[in-house]
Parts: C-alpha cells; structure tokens; sequence
C-alpha cells in the first residue's frame, strides 16, 4: 500500500492512474478502523481499479472539543487493517495539509442541516461537507463509499453530489454489527464492559421497532421503544424518531410507496453513540 500524507503526491499518482482509464473508490475515514470500514473497501474493491482509504480527523466537524481530543488515534493498527485488506492508498494528511487558516465554508443543507445529528451537533454537517468537498475534489473518485451507519450523513453527502453537480457515484454499505448486535463504531474502543452490555440496548429497540413496523401504529412504536430505552440501565436517549428516509422529517403516517428509518442517539457510559436501522 503507497501512504501519501500531501496532497501533491496522492494528486501526481492519481494523475497517472487517470491517464491510464483507471476507476478510482474512495473511502473516507476517521481512522480507528474496524470491520464496518473494510467492509467499505471490500465494497469497493470489484467496482474498482484503485482504493483511496483517507484517514484525517477533521477538526471541523467536532463541535466539542472534548470530544476532539478523545477521538481515537491507533494508526499502526489502521495500517495494518488496510494492508491486509489490499487497500492501495492510504491517505494521511495533517491538519495543515487540508486546512488554511482563513477559509469559510457553507453549504445550504436545508432541513437536514437542523434536525437529529443537525440539531444536536451544531455546525457538524457543514465541517463534514467541507472536508470530503475537499477530499471529492482531490481524489475525483467515481464510487465514493459511505456506512449506512452515519445515515443522516449520508444523506447529507447525496445532497450535496447533487447541488454541487458532482459526477461521483455514491455507495451506501451496510452497517457492520458484531454477534451481539452492536453497531460497529470506532467509539465502541472507549467503552467498559459494562457499557459494551448496556449498548445493546440500542440495536435491541431498533430490531423490536423493526420487528413491530407493521403490526402496531406509529404512536404506539414511539412510546414503547422510548419506554424500552429510557427501562435500560446506563442508556441516556438524545433521540430516538421514525423518519421518512430521505427527508428524515419524522413520519406521522405511513406510505406504502416510501421508505422508513428507526434513529437512535444515546449517551452509554460516557459515550454518544448513534444507530439506526431500516424500517421497510
Ligand atoms: O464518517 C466519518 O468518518 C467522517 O464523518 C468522514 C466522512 C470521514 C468525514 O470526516
């Protein structure tokens, strides 16, 4: 795997991979990689000639600084991850690297940049539109790959493929569950024990929703996974809603033609951490 940590030596190969027709996947991360990322390259791979597998903590998307700072860093781990998993390139770039110290960023998200995740973390989609408008524009891939895990920011980066016109296709990858149930994230790696058995209050309530969509009315499905969550010993819930898919506005009845979501944010030991799962 070739690591390139600036943007002229990632751009001079690619450059040359495009003169020969090659089809660029890129795979934007955070690092702490785990299964749900290589799943991503593994998407990736049949659909592609080369995979850009970027690893930057972008400050701008953090709007604690707490929880900036705690982000987990194990980048000998990661590295050894993407080598097994045949990925080609590993982007690392400094802070520096992607950012000048005077830029401005704005993008118009509409509804979607104020509810859930938009609401609760003020800012956030702007600073991760900003870093992969950045990472689009230098690695101009043809498949971008995205877990349906973040699936309020996934949405957010299809809005923005289609305001900014960009010719990218975009994948959404399953979320990765372990046995138990529990989503895989890289926030998992700062649980204790105890909290790694609370979260499964998570992915439970959500297969129940799941499970009851289309026996028991919207308001019933509501009350009970929120009674269920908030029975749950260590679970703090930020919010828990079912959402028409696309829009994410949370749904007051039902359409045979549409698609619905259960997402959940809670607090665990510590912890926010967020799931959801697909209704219909
Ligand atoms: O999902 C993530 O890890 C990040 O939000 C992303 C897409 C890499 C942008 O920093």
């Amino acid at each position: 795997m070739e690591i390139f940590k600036t943007k002229k030596a990632l751009q001079d190969y690619l450059e040359s991979a495009r003169l020969q027709h090659k089809k660029i996947a890129l795979v934007p991360t955070m690092g702490a990689l785990h299964q749900g990322h290589i799943s991503l390259i593994d998407y990736a791979k049949p659909l592609s000639d080369i995979i850009v597998c970027s690893i930057f903590v972008n400050p701008t998307q953090f709007n604690d600084p707490n929880d900036l700072a705690k982000y987990p860093r194990p980048i000998a781990n990661d590295i050894q991850l993407l080598e097994a998993a045949n990925c080609d390139i590993l982007f690392q770039p400094s802070v520096e690297e992607m950012y000048s110290a005077d830029e401005k960023w704005s993008l118009d998200l509409g509804n979607l940049a104020n509810i859930w995740e938009g609401e609760k973390r003020p800012g956030h989609f702007q600073g991760v539109t900003q870093i992969v408008y950045k990472l689009f524009s230098l690695v101009q891939p043809d498949i971008a790959c995205f877990g349906q895990k973040d699936f309020q920011q996934v949405m957010v980066i299809q809005h923005m493929i289609q305001v900014k016109q960009l010719a990218i296709e975009l994948a959404i990858c399953p979320i990765i569950r372990a046995e138990n149930g529990l989503a895989l994230s890289s926030r998992n790696s700062r649980l204790s024990e105890t909290a790694l058995e609370e979260a499964l209050a998570l992915s439970r309530v959500l297969s129940w929703t799941k499970e009851n969509f289309q026996r028991l009315p919207l308001s019933e499905l509501n009350s009970e996974a929120l009674r269920q969550l908030s029975a749950s010993e260590g679970v703090e819930v930020e919010y828990f809603a079912i959402c028409e898919s696309r829009s994410l506005e949370q749904a007051t009845s039902i359409a045979d033609d549409k698609q619905y979501v259960a997402l959940l944010t809670a607090w665990v030991g510590g912890v926010r951490l967020i799931d959801n799962m697909i209704l219909n």
